[in-house]
């Protein structure tokens, strides 16, 4: 059991204290990371794209998940470890059932798929069996060849509503969570009022109780030398990068981040 459960996440969400999560793919940075404070470590599919050189995280296989995985559970101290279903292992729930209980098996608390409404009888039946699961919606990466780019969601009335939708539904499913990626402040905050679970936000605004980055972004560190807009470097002013971590936690704490230079 970590130190940080979904209970505290609840708590922090009732108390209005937001949390700070990071991705983490190996030993030293997750002990690095937990130990700096953050709440919430995501083993995220981005690895492909940060670690492996990939230009989408659609090659990223559920075997290089769970090694990941196991890296981390060995250098955590007592985050909450949540480990992302890489892309087509939701496609039926007979695999959603199989890759979940390899990442619960490599040591992740949670298990985060990207989707919709039409995911809520997975995330019925996985929470039913155990596994407590976080529906990311918004920009979902597995999707960029259909959406056709990394492109900010929910900016029309209409995709707004089915967004605000889907996420009352999964919640209602039974969710423990909900990630919203790059969708507009506005709508990020009316969906963290109008759901129970607490809700995570990267490039969604202040308003969601979470805050979550992808690591070597916040550490200004990128082939293309380009940082999205809703990324901050922390690097700068910093003796090294447990004290970045340190300085991210504190501005998530807060209120300090996300600025408004970050927001859709
Ligand atoms: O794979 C990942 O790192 C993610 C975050 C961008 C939320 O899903």
């Amino acid at each position: 059991m970590p130190d940080i459960t979904l209970t505290t996440l609840n708590k922090l969400k009732q108390s209005g204290e937001k949390f700070a999560c990071l991705t983490a793919y190996d030993a030293l940075f997750a002990h690095l990371e937990s130990a700096a404070g953050v709440e919430l470590l995501l083993i995220g599919d981005s690895l492909g794209m940060v670690l492996q050189g990939h230009d989408s995280t659609l090659p990223v296989t559920i075997e290089d998940m769970e090694y990941h995985t196991r890296a981390v559970k060995r250098g955590n101290q007592g985050a909450l470890i949540m480990s992302d279903l890489p892309f087509m292992t939701c496609a039926t729930l007979e695999r959603a059932l199989d890759a979940s209980t390899r990442l619960m098996q490599a040591g992740a608390h949670v298990v985060k798929l990207e989707g919709a409404g039409w995911l809520a009888e997975t995330i019925s039946v996985l929470t039913r069996n155990g596994i407590p699961v976080c529906a990311h919606l918004g920009l979902t990466p597995q999707s960029v060849n259909v959406t056709g780019g990394y492109k900010v969601q929910g900016r029309e009335q209409a995709q707004a509503r089915e967004l605000l939708a889907d996420a009352i539904a999964l919640a209602e499913a039974g969710a423990a969570l909900l990630l919203l990626e790059c969708v507009p402040s506005s709508l990020a905050a009316e969906i963290t009022r109008s759901v129970s679970i607490p809700v995570i936000g990267i490039g969604a605004g202040p308003d969601t109780d979470g805050q979550m980055l992808v690591m070597h972004d916040m550490l200004g560190l990128s082939t293309s030398g380009r940082l999205a807009k809703f990324v901050r470097n922390f690097m700068p002013g910093q003796p090294d990068i447990p004290s970045a971590f340190s300085a991210y936690v504190k501005a998530v704490k807060a209120g300090e981040f996300p600025a408004p230079e970050h927001e859709f």
